[in-house]
């Protein structure tokens, strides 16, 4: 057998510590492999080979390291058979260790602020009880059933139904005693049960983030949150950020299906972790509503998000999109509906119409500024009159990719720092440090521009260059790497995997690059919509990273205007909210409708004088 696999050049990988083992042909590379046994893993550069992120350790024999193996690793790492999972090719069988990131031991934002709406959800249920049949009365089963339920309700007069209802219909009603339950949608009955079910109508909202995605089980007849799951987005196995997801669906028919399934069973799974937690059915559960931006939405349906990829940046739809859960697979009630939210455009979706409908933008008078800051930023300016939206390409330095000792808001990150007198950070889980996350970065920037150890231009001093005596404390953490200078945060003596935690040259140029995308953007919708700053009355940060980032240090970066300082207002997990609100209310979810048509998209690549502020927003003003 051992010589026939050979032959075909199969090789047998064993993983760690899952114990999962798969055969695969060579020339693959282990990223290949960890991706064809659904593991989750992290490949923060989409397996690009420029992160040095997707760490694995060989345990037989390791294989001679590739140049950018040498480039991105420690040579004790390599004597210790630690490869990247993207550049390894497969020539051998192999046991090879993960670290796999652990689930839920990530920081993942599940408040939100509350918005008031009338309860009214998307789907209903009515109980009927129908005369039996009989020589006197031979009327059919379904206008029986429909005139039964038109005397209950007036609005059933015009009800309508499917043809599998149809074919079920006289079995059911004749089994249920015609006792019998109807689900509707409007006017159409999307289901019928046996007997009395009106006890119970319960729903699910879904904030799908390329990084993470979070459910919220919700009693759809009392407006009641009943649990609260999530997870990483498993298609972080194919790349960080939406390009690489794009690039990754557009290789095939199938790899487009493979995210689509990665996505889609794991809302599955969340479902049954949510029914779990509050005790209930995944029976009980009616509808689900999913906001996203515009590529987590197109893949979701299943929907090809390539010409996202290119300008003109076109989605394959902008509406609203209604389906049935069983086209999914997603094991819920079969009458169940999935209502994905409508988008605005290529990279400004479903989850920016969330935040607006969450913070009711569209209904203030005040002009509010909003901005949900990730991989890209969405950002949003008006009030009712008027509202804009821009999509800022900020890159994953805010959630710790592309950053020297980059990571995710988990466990092992450092998630805020001060410098009083003596240099003072904060660990996600109070453990060893590990790294640092977008929050850490911001606050190790803002301290270091304060203090005069980074200059306007984003220069990282050496200590006889600065001048400012409260930096005297800090200036021994000031090391000398690769030529340039790097400030230490943690010595490899206290940290978790015996690497120094340290901020670079090439780090804070990253955070340069972010900030620039976030502030120029801030800054053209506030031309477009021709305001002065101080005719913002707020400003609302959604999402993760802002809601973790502290304002003053992303008022000293630059992110947002010093002048708003005052007014930064955190909205928790405004998208979650939005898509909470949708389902508890027919006239919210009609208003996702408005929302992502009245929104006007301004398109940052033609912005006129663009290049000249993004150069300009480079600098930093302390
Ligand atoms: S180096 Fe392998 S995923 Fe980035």
């Amino acid at each position: 057998v051992t010589e026939t696999r050979k032959a075909l050049d199969l090789y047998n990988i064993t993983f760690l510590p899952q114990g999962e083992k798969i055969a695969v042909a060579g020339k693959q590379t282990l990223k290949d492999a960890i991706l064809e046994t659904g593991i989750a893993f992290d490949f923060p550069c989409g397996g690009t080979g420029t992160c040095g992120k997707c760490r694995v350790r060989i345990i037989d024999k390791p294989l001679p390291p590739t140049p950018q193996e040498k480039k991105l690793l420690g040579k004790k790492e390599i004597s210790q058979g630690v490869r990247l999972a993207c550049a390894t090719e497969i020539r051998a069988d192999l046991t090879v260790q993960l670290e796999p990131p652990k689930r839920n031991t990530h920081r993942i934002l599940h408040t939100s602020a509350q918005t008031g709406f009338h309860l009214e959800p998307l789907l209903a249920k009515k109980y009927v009880e129908v005369p039996t049949p009989s020589l006197a009365d031979p009327k059919a089963y379904w206008n029986r059933l429909k005139d039964a339920l038109g005397k209950k309700d007036r609005n059933f007069i015009n009800l309508k139904v499917s043809l599998p209802i149809l074919r079920d219909l006289p079995d059911l009603m004749r089994l249920a005693e015609y006792k019998l339950t109807a689900i509707t949608k409007g006017e159409e009955i999307i289901g019928i049960e046996k007997f009395d079910t009106t006890c119970t109508l319960l729903g699910a909202a879904f904030d799908i983030g390329t990084t993470t995605v979070v459910g919220y089980l919700m009693d759809l007849y009392r407006g009641k949150e009943l649990a609260v799951a999530s997870s990483l987005n498993p298609q972080v196995n194919f790349g960080a950020d939406v390009i690489s997801r794009i690039a990754a669906a557009g290789k095939s028919a199938k790899d487009l299906k493979s995210l689509q399934r990665a996505i889609v069973n794991h809302v599955d799974l969340l479902v049954g972790e949510l029914v779990k937690k509050a005790g209930v059915k995944r029976e009980d559960v009616y509808a689900l509503t999913v906001a996203g931006n515009t590529c987590m939405h197109h893949l979701f349906l299943g929907l090809d998000p390539k010409h996202l990829g290119v300008a003109p940046y076109v989605p394959v739809t902008n509406d609203l999109v209604i389906s049935e859960a069983r086209d999914f697979n997603i094991n819920i009630n079969p009458a169940g509906r999935v209502f994905a939210f409508p988008n605005i455009a290529g990279y400004v979706g479903g989850d920016t119409v969330a935040v607006v409908l969450a913070t009711g933008m569209d209904k203030s008078r005040a002009i509010k500024l909003a901005l949900d800051i990730g991989t890209n930023g969405e950002i949003v300016l008006g009030n009712k009159e008027r509202l804009i939206a821009c999509s800022a390409a900020a890159g994953p330095a805010f959630e710790g990719a592309h950053i020297s000792s980059g990571m995710r808001g988990a466990e092992g990150a450092i998630d805020s720092v001060s410098f009083g007198e003596n240099l003072v950070y904060t660990v996600i889980g109070e453990t060893k440090p590990q790294g640092l996350c977008g929050s850490g970065l911001l606050d190790v920037a803002a301290g270091l521009i304060e203090l005069g150890i980074i200059n306007k231009r984003g220069k990282l001093l050496s200590p006889e260059e600065v001048s400012n005596p409260q930096a005297a404390p800090f200036l021994g953490n000031i090391v000398k790497l690769a030529g340039t200078n790097a400030f230490l945060l943690a010595p490899e003596t206290i940290t978790a995997h015996g690497r120094p935690v340290m901020v670079t040259q090439a780090d804070i140029a990253s955070l340069q690059l972010a900030k620039s995308a976030i502030a120029t953007a801030v800054q053209a919708l506030i031309e477009t919509y021709g305001i002065e700053i101080d005719d913002i009355r707020e400003v609302l940060i959604a999402g993760a990273f802002g809601n973790y980032m502290a304002p003053h240090s992303a008022c000293v970066v630059g992110l947002i205007p010093r002048e708003l300082e005052q007014r930064i207002k955190m909205v928790g997990n405004a998208a979650g909210t939005g898509a909470k609100a949708a389902l508890l209310s027919r006239r919210e979810l009609e208003r996702t409708k408005y929302i992502s048509s009245r929104v006007e998209y301004v398109e940052l690549a033609s912005y006129e004088g663009f290049s000249n502020m993004f150069i300009q927003a480079l600098r930093f003003h302390g």
